[in-house]
């Protein structure tokens, strides 16, 4: 069994729910695990606890709520009575305390700027806040994966939640990277508590990656290096994130990415190439 390292997250949005891609991580060192409340058409949680309820103690279990069953399809919400009610489901579904939850995309819910919309994302952070004061969960915090519109609804009264989780990587997009840094400014949160999510846009068999090889990024490449983990340990930078959720059911997979983690992401490349991206949005904007 290897040393533990945080900085993966195994993400099961597109898992089959396997216990082996679970015992697998637990030998490789990975004991962080994110899932939702909506994944796997709202089964994730009673999954997990019928096919490896005995591993979940052993892992740090991150979850999400936003996304509510109606009528055969799933619907966003961020009512706060529905969020503590997914809140308890949740608990009784797992058969444990979740370490985190997360509010789940709240811009979803709020588009664009309104006051209505600043005090519906406080209400939501705020029956977060209550339910983890209240023992449902170890912390909480907000995942998006479009945070442009969330900037502007932040002020200094709404509570500041333990994590950020973002997208991450070299297909995330500069207004993207801009309003996750923004938030994480505004909130004061470390890179740490910043996770990224989506390291290959949750495809790494998209033509965009023959086109564009991500081992120009690493300082230190070598022969042994591949591509997509290039794009994996480059991610960590783009933005500045401590840990990163990426999806995978192999565990053979999952040992290319702890393998990546040696490698060191080249910080004046990736600074041109976001001016890069800067420049190509300013003309578009044009
Ligand atoms: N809004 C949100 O909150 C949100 C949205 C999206 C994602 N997420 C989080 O981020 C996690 C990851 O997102 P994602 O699954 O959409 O995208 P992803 O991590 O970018 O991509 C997952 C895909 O990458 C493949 N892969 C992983 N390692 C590989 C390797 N070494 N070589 C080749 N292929 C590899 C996996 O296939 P194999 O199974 O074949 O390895 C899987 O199909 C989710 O599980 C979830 O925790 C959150």
């Amino acid at each position: 069994m290897r040393e533990s390292d945080s900085r993966i997250v195994l993400g099961l949005h597109r898992s089959r729910y396997e216990r082996r891609i679970l015992t697998g991580a637990l030998d490789l060192g990975i004991t962080a695990i994110d899932t939702s409340f909506n994944y796997r058409g709202f089964t994730a949680h009673t999954t997990l606890a019928d096919v490896a309820g005995d591993l979940l103690p052993r892992f740090t279990l991150s979850t999400k709520v936003g996304f509510f069953p109606t009528a055969g399809r799933a619907e966003h919400s961020l009512d706060p009575a529905r969020l503590r009610a997914a809140l308890d489901r949740t608990n009784r579904d797992l058969r444990c305390v979740p370490d985190l939850v997360l509010l789940h995309n709240p811009e979803r819910s709020l588009p664009a700027y309104t006051t209505a919309n600043r005090d519906a994302l406080g209400r939501a952070c705020a029956a977060l806040a209550t339910a983890a004061q209240a023992g449902l969960c170890g912390a909480w915090g907000i995942s998006s994966w479009d945070p442009r519109p969330l900037p502007c609804l932040v002020d200094a009264t709404l509570p500041r939640p333990a994590v950020l989780m973002v997208r991450a990587g070299l297909l995330a997009g500069i207004d993207v990277l801009a309003a996750s840094e923004a938030l994480a400014d505004q909130w004061g949160l470390t890179p740490d508590q910043v996770w990224g999510m989506s390291p290959f846009g949750g495809d790494p068999t998209d033509p965009v990656w023959g086109r564009l090889d991500p081992r120009v990024f690493i300082s230190d490449a070598d022969n042994a290096l591949a591509a997509l983990q290039a794009a994996f340990r480059t991610a960590f930078r783009l933005p500045e994130v401590g840990r990163i959720a990426v999806g995978t059911d192999k565990p053979s997979h999952l040992r290319e990415l702890i393998d990546a983690l040696r490698y060191e992401p080249d910080v004046g490349r990736l600074r041109s190439y976001r001016q890069l991206l800067r420049e190509r949005a300013g003309r578009q904007a044009d």
